[in-house]
């Protein structure tokens, strides 16, 4: 949640910075400020909107000239998007400004203190506090301003990724962060400061994650000075090669990310594969694994945690795992699991997926499972991201940079990896035959071949958009391995087009949903051929006996469901433990067509982020 960009250099800062936010945007999007150091004072402006209102606006109220300079996107937490609770905010003096992602828990009493010593605000946020606190042990402990943030940092609670200027000292910013991200682009006699390095990818490679507990004195003339907040040991930097480009970040040709993020899924799937699986030769390599074969053999239990689409990853993974590795699976919503008291025993292995690997909840829950003693294995996108540096091992998804709020590829490369990784574990304990373990090797190499192929619906699927999109409700119904898919194609197309929509496993209608169904509902129903096909079948029959309108998600050549049906879109046949990687297709295709014919902002809807890295 926010976006954090800085510069400071031998450039113009403020195009810099301003361009960074407009890639940034998709961690926060309800108002946005930069801050430019002007060689004498720090000049600010901000409002509530996006990154194209502040544009308009900074440039008719501040100059935009200066080497130095500090932006931010936001997604707000301690008080309504408005112009004044925007970001950056002064001290008290304006001697300092600051910009903040995250949470001071404690600043309600922070705050008491600081009015009670004369301070003043005029923002209902906790950064405001932050700022002058700094401000204030800056002047009474007489100390400079990167001693001021340590010890200010030391007595705050909360989460925080901030960058923070005085402008007594123009050739430095002071950063920090605990529990959301920073990285440090460094280039020549220039340094970068944003919370991914989409910002500064075409200026450098080189990059610097801080750690969390870390803060760095970012200087023109010294470099780049970690410290740790708690103890003031100093920590060396650790200078990253990003491999990521700059063509991956922007939507080449096409109108909104998520439809680009859609349509490279076939390519992610094959990046995911590579260097890992050899179908023809049967070999499967996962460092991940190959490593902790052990715990994974001997463990009693698998317990997934994750947040929201990872979390619907987790439950096909569940059904895959417990089908080949005959491993009992439990699946946790990582906010649930991190505040009841779980019962978590040394020999679990936990696997908490996510893309960002920057989720708050699931990183409280890993480090919860690793206290019980628990090994704990990260699936991520986010190469570098917190959680895969927390967990003892992982695989990456390879998928690229997903910048679409509504996770797509994440979803179908998170499958590809919980299979890959299933196969390998079930070929080592044996828990398959030979046979089965070549023909899905077999199967799942051909894959990207047939996701290509599934997307050929798109414009068949715009029809059924087209045919439904005023509707107020949808059902999305599939069993087995299609089940978490349903759950997934409701929360699409809730988070991009605002239509409430419930997935519900296809058996269940009967004990309640049903109750639902009239002519004005559409029902999207998988029913995949060998996917308890007839029972499916008959569940559509029910809901045809009442009217609903039905539209059939279903292998290629299907008839019975084409009977009943009011659309149908197929997919090519694959084995069913594999469909969910070709029936997500058309759904993420449906809810994309919908949001965009009810003209909705389909990368960045309403109150949504790409990362949650606040409770
Ligand atoms: O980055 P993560 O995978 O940990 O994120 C988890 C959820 O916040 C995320 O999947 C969210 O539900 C998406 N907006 C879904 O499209």
């Amino acid at each position: 949640m926010c976006g954090i960009v800085g510069y400071i250099g031998h450039r113009k800062a403020y195009p810099i910075v301003l361009k960074g936010l407009q890639r940034l945007e998709y961690r926060g999007y309800d108002s946005a400020g930069i801050a430019i150091f002007d060689g004498s004072d720090i000049k600010l402006s901000k409002t509530k909107g996006k990154v194209a209102d502040l544009q308009d606006r900074l440039e008719k109220e501040i100059p935009t000239e200066g080497n130095l300079a500090f932006g931010h996107t936001r997604w707000a937490t301690h008080g309504v998007p408005n112009d004044v609770n925007s970001h950056p905010h002064y001290s008290n003096s304006q001697n300092l400004a600051i910009i903040h992602n995250g949470i001071i828990e404690n600043y309600g009493t922070l705050r008491q203190e600081l009015i009670k010593r004369g301070y003043t605000f005029t923002s209902e946020t906790d950064t405001e506090v932050l700022v002058n606190l700094i401000e204030e042990i800056k002047i009474k402990e007489g100390v400079k301003l990167g001693k001021a943030v340590q010890i200010a940092l030391n007595e705050v609670v909360g989460a925080y990724a901030i960058t923070v200027f005085d402008k007594e000292r123009p050739h430095e910013l002071v950063v920090a962060r605990l529990g959301s991200p920073l990285a440090i682009g460094v280039g020549e006699e220039e340094f970068f400061i944003a919370s991914d390095a989409s910002p500064f990818i075409e200026y450098t490679k080189n990059a610097i994650y801080l750690e969390d507990g870390e803060m760095a004195i970012v200087s023109r003339e010294k470099g780049v000075r970690i410290r740790k907040i708690k103890n003031d040991k100093q920590v060396a930097a650790n200078v990253q090669e990003l491999k990521m480009n700059l063509e991956q970040i922007e939507k080449g040709g096409y109108e909104h990310f998520m439809l680009k993020e859609i349509y490279e899924q076939p390519n992610a799937i094959s990046d995911t594969f590579r260097g890992r699986m050899r179908p023809k030769s049967g070999i499967i390599k996962m460092a991940g694994i190959d490593d902790n074969f052990e715990k994974f053999k001997n463990a009693k239990r698998i317990i997934i945690i994750a947040c929201g689409t990872s979390w619907h990853a987790g439950l096909v993974a569940e059904y895959i795992i417990e089908e080949l590795v005959r491993t009992p699976v439990e699946v946790e919503y990582a906010s649930e699991f991190r505040y009841r008291n779980p019962i978590i025993y040394p020999d679990d292995v936990v696997i908490a997926i996510s893309q960002s690997g920057e989720t708050a909840d699931t990183m409280a829950a890993i480090k919860l499972a690793k206290k019980s003693g628990a090994f704990v294995f990260g699936v991520c996108n986010v190469v570098g991201s917190s959680i895969s540096r927390e967990t003892h091992a992982g695989a990456y998804t390879h998928a690229g940079p997903e910048i679409g709020v509504a996770s797509t590829k994440a979803f179908t490369t998170q499958i590809t990896v919980l299979v890959i990784m299933s196969l390998k574990l079930a070929k080592e304990k044996g828990t398959i035959t030979h046979t089965e373990y070549h023909n899905y090797l077999q199967e799942l190499d051909l894959i990207p071949e047939k996701v290509k192929e599934a997307l050929t619906c798109n414009d068949h699927v715009k029809t059924v958009a087209a045919k439904y999109k005023e509707a107020s409700n949808f059902l999305y119904l599939g069993r087995g391995y299609n089940f978490p898919v349903a759950l997934e194609g409701a929360l699409k197309l809730k988070e991009i087009s605002y239509i409430h929509a419930e997935g519900y496993p296809a058996a269940e209608m009967k004990h309640g949903p049903i109750a639902l169904i009239d002519e004005q509902m559409p029902v999207v129903v998988i029913a995949t051929r060998k996917g308890h096909y007839e029972k499916v079948v008959s569940n559509i029959q029910e809901i045809k006996s009442r009217k609903g309108k039905i539209i059939g998600i279903v292998t290629k050549g299907d008839k019975a469901v084409k009977e009943l049906a009011d659309y149908v879109i197929e997919v090519p046949e694959t084995s069913e433990l594999l469909t969910p990687l070709l029936t997500t297709i058309p759904l993420q295709l449906l809810s994309y067509h919908i949001a965009v014919m009810l003209d909705k902002n389909v990368d960045q809807p309403r109150n949504l982020a790409k990362s949650v890295t606040v409770e």
